[in-house]
């Protein structure tokens, strides 16, 4: 690993209970990744591919959700915390990581004026006493280009949008100083046009402070104009991953190529639309396919190899056996 990696995830496995409460099921497995400093990098996937599963175990919230990571290893700023003191990723989280959600709202707490929550993480994260906090929470709602920050310091969660409580959210992180924001589907819930907002917010945020972003989407439209690196997430593992433009121009994954092809009004490169729905559904932790997991929903597919081998990741950019010998239509992004 060298200097300029902030995060690297390996073979990251992570287990919850299944349905009888005896046994227990893998959310996600194998999945190995790195971030660099400065870098942004999307993980992408049709829900409960499980990009959330993979972002909270990063952020050391595995066991607040019930599950386990069994395997594997989160090494932040060459620090590796899995398997050590449980208090190292707890001093980490604030100054080190953060984390934005799809559904601000419910991350505020609507008791409290935004600009209380905002200080009262920077007094317990960064030492700062109550005229400074305030003072940082001020300018953190500048940052985040809310209007008329010195007033709306005192309001409570509730007269702010959707768009505003994100940009609260997004505050409350950013004010810390973390070295990598982590934001899951930040813009799902919002309107087309706040959703604009919001991505040119973090991709301003990410030129001013140099933060690290780990973006989470279902979609791959979103990700184009954010992100250098692509990880493609399927069935709990990596389907397929390389920069924005490999991914994009020239997808190895017939998935990834699925996922392009639902793109609304993207510019394709050939004709062939013949993948521009995927048919069937995700399976479900414990449901995963014998042979690539994909195997059963991918026009491609070639019996008796497809539906028997487990294809593996390190071998080319797609985890598909197939992807030597075919030719997938990407996008001009
Ligand atoms: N706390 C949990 N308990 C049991 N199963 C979970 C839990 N969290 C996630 N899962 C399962 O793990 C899979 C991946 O979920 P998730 O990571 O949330 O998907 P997404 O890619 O949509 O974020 C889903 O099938 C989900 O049901
Ligand atoms: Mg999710």
């Amino acid at each position: 690993m060298t200097d300029d990696v902030l995060l690297d995830v390996r073979d990251l496995t992570v287990e919850f209970p299944d349905d009888t409460g005896r046994g227990w099921v893998r959310a996600v497995e194998g999945v190995t990744f790195s971030l660099r400093r400065g870098e942004a990098m999307a993980l992408v996937g049709e829900s409960g591919s499980g990009k959330t599963v993979t972002s909270l175990a990063v952020m050391g919230l595995t066991g607040a959700t019930g599950g386990r990571i069994t395997a594997g290893t989160v090494t932040f700023d060459g620090e590796e915390l899995t398997g050590g003191d449980a208090k190292r990723w707890r001093r980490l989280r604030g100054p080190g990581m953060g984390m934005i959600f799809q559904q601000p709202s419910r991350s505020l707490n609507p008791a409290y004026p935004v600009g209380d929550q905002i200080a009262e993480s920077v007094r317990r994260h960064l030492g700062l006493n109550r005229r400074q906090a305030r003072a940082r929470a001020v300018e953190m709602l500048e940052l985040v280009q809310i209007p008329r920050a010195a007033q709306r310091v005192d309001e409570y969660p509730h007269a702010f949008s959707g768009g505003m409580c994100q940009r609260v959210m997004i505050a409350m992180v950013m004010a810390c100083n973390p070295r990598l924001l982590i934001a899951d589907e930040p813009t799902t819930a919002l309107d087309v046009t706040v959703q604009e907002r919001i991505l040119e917010l973090l991709r301003d945020l990410r030129e001013q402070t140099g933060v690290s972003l780990l973006f989470v989407s279902h979609d791959l439209a979103v990700v184009a104009e954010l992100c250098q690196e692509v990880v493609v997430m399927y069935a709990g593992e990596i389907a397929e991953r390389g920069t924005a433009s490999e991914v994009f121009y020239r997808p190895r994954h017939p998935y990834t190529a699925g996922l392009l092809a639902a793109i609304p009004n993207a510019r394709h490169r050939t004709a062939d639309r013949r993948l521009v729905a995927i048919p069937g559904g995700i399976p479900a932790p414990g449901g995963w396919p014998v042979g690539c997991r994909f195997h059963d929903r991918c026009s491609f597919s070639e019996a008796g190899r497809c539906d028997t081998t487990h294809p593996l990741l390190d071998v080319d950019r797609a985890r598909c056996l197939r992807a030597p010998e075919i030719r997938l239509e990407g996008v001009v992004i």
